[in-house]
């Protein structure tokens, strides 16, 4: 009789393979498509699967360039000519291989030869294990090789991203955004003014939690599994919120904001926080947003927070306001580029005519948003790409058409931090190891 100690060895087994047969199928898909679109947690059986099967695809699609290149080398194929099959297959043993110090070498070999089977092309077995064994073998050499080539492989990135960041950073600094994308994302949090940071962070740590960075307002967490099971973030007492975006919301600490308008409002990130730290001051607080299914979670946010923000939804280009307002805040759509390091597939995904299509929208978003403010009001755009087109030149389009009525505020030191401050008054944060990249222009309307 089989004791019930080896059913339950098989049952962890099957369910891990699982989570890599999910991967796979999942990987197949983008590279099918173009379209990543993770499985949703409801789908796994526990946190630690949900947890390995993003890490997973995460891991593959971040360094997708690379690991191409590092298949070509074990194959002595040209990756086009490879099934997809094996292409996926491999690269799942690679980050396995490279980056998953849990799993031991072989369980993560033996685990991934069984794929082919489960993706209906048994007869790929043995090409991918003596393919993930020689890596094994070969793993200094393959990595010497590895770091001599290109930036784009190194890191992982298209040539016409890096191409396009040096013309606007230059060099260095483009080495430097590629590397940061490639870290791992933080979790960093803001504390409710209602809370005391200090018990806060001492409660955080006596439940095992590793708080570092600590600083005025928040702190990041190195170790979040279960940190949204907490008393303390069901409680309201946290909020995620980028560096970045912490930088930007202190933008409007001395302005008025007795009316504030959120126009592109979900998920509430940014208009929680500002409630927060300006309670006092806030009257009446709008948070607009076209998306019904983001309104949706918006709503979700602005309960569990106990916000006095009222959610409305409506499209930005036809708002239904009739009061105007002192802060509006336009956090636009835009593509993402400053957010690799959480959505890695934006690095393949993004192309010219993307930030063109985007700036049309930007620059009707920021003309409709205009006739929202007060005279002597503010207009507070804000991006999360690196994208000239999409930053600068919005602003400077916007601002060729209505300097009548508005004036860039040039930011300056008093107001955040001059590693932040561009020469001509702007806020930009390029991705760094503690910052999502980022982009905001704070904008006074005139008197009547
Ligand atoms: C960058 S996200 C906003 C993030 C949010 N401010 C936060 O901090 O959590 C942009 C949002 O704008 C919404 N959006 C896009 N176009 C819009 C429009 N024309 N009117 C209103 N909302 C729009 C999107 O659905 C998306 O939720």
């Amino acid at each position: 009789m089989k004791s019930p100690r080896k059913k339950r060895t098989v049952k962890k087994k099957d369910q891990s393979r699982n989570v890599r047969l999910k991967a796979a199928k999942h990987l197949i898909r983008w590279v099918d498509s173009g379209q990543v679109v993770y499985g949703p947690r409801e789908s796994f059986i526990s946190d630690s699967d949900y947890t390995f099967y993003k890490h997973l695809m995460s891991g593959v699609v971040r360094h997708w360039r690379r690991l191409e290149y590092i298949i070509g080398l074990l194959t002595g194929k040209p990756v086009e000519k490879l099934d997809k099959e094996v292409l996926v297959s491999l690269a799942l043993g690679l980050i396995q291989l490279e980056e998953d110090s849990r799993t031991e070498p072989y369980a993560a070999i033996n685990e991934t030869v069984e794929l082919p089977a489960l993706l209906n092309k048994p007869y790929l077995k043995g090409f991918i294990n003596a393919n993930l064994r020689r890596y094994t073998r070969d793993r200094d050499s393959i990595r010497k090789d590895t770091e001599r080539q290109m930036l784009g492989v190194v890191t992982s990135h298209t040539d016409e991203m890096i191409d396009r960041w040096t013309r606007q950073f230059g060099a260095e600094r483009t080495e430097q955004i590629c590397n940061a994308n490639n870290i791992l994302p933080q979790l960093q949090m803001v504390v409710n003014p209602a809370f005391d940071k200090q018990a806060v962070i001492s409660e955080l740590q006596k439940q095992g939690f590793q708080v570092d960075d600590v600083h005025e307002t928040g702190f990041s967490i190195e170790n979040p599994a279960g940190l949204f099971d907490t008393l303390l973030v069901n409680r309201g007492a946290l909020l995620v919120q980028d560096r970045s975006f912490q930088d930007v919301n202190k933008l409007v600490a001395s302005l008025p904001k007795t009316r504030v308008l959120d126009l592109c409002a979900a998920p509430g990130g940014k208009l929680i926080h500002i409630e927060w730290e300006y309670a006092g001051e806030i009257e009446l607080l709008v948070a607009c947003e076209i998306s019904h299914t983001r309104l949706n979670l918006l709503k979700q946010n602005l309960k569990s927070y106990q916000s006095k923000a009222l959610p409305v939804q409506s499209d930005a280009l036809a708002p239904p306001f009739g009061i105007p307002f002192d802060l509006v805040i336009l956090d636009a759509p835009c593509s993402g580029t400053g957010t690799i390091r959480k959505h890695p597939e934006i690095k393949w995904s993004r192309s010219p005519t993307d930030f063109e299509r985007n700036q049309k929208v930007q620059i009707q978003l920021l003309e409709k948003s205009a006739d929202l403010v007060k005279p002597q009001g503010h207009l507070l755009y804000v991006t999360c790409t690196l994208e000239n087109e999409e930053n600068r030149s919005v602003v400077d389009q916007f601002l060729k058409e209505r300097s009548d009525r508005f004036q860039l505020v040039r930011l300056d030191s008093s107001m955040v931090d001059t590693e932040y401050l561009t020469d001509d008054g702007y806020y930009q944060c390029l991705t760094s190891a503690d910052r999502m990249g980022c982009f905001a222009a704070l904008l006074k309307k005139s008197v009547d």
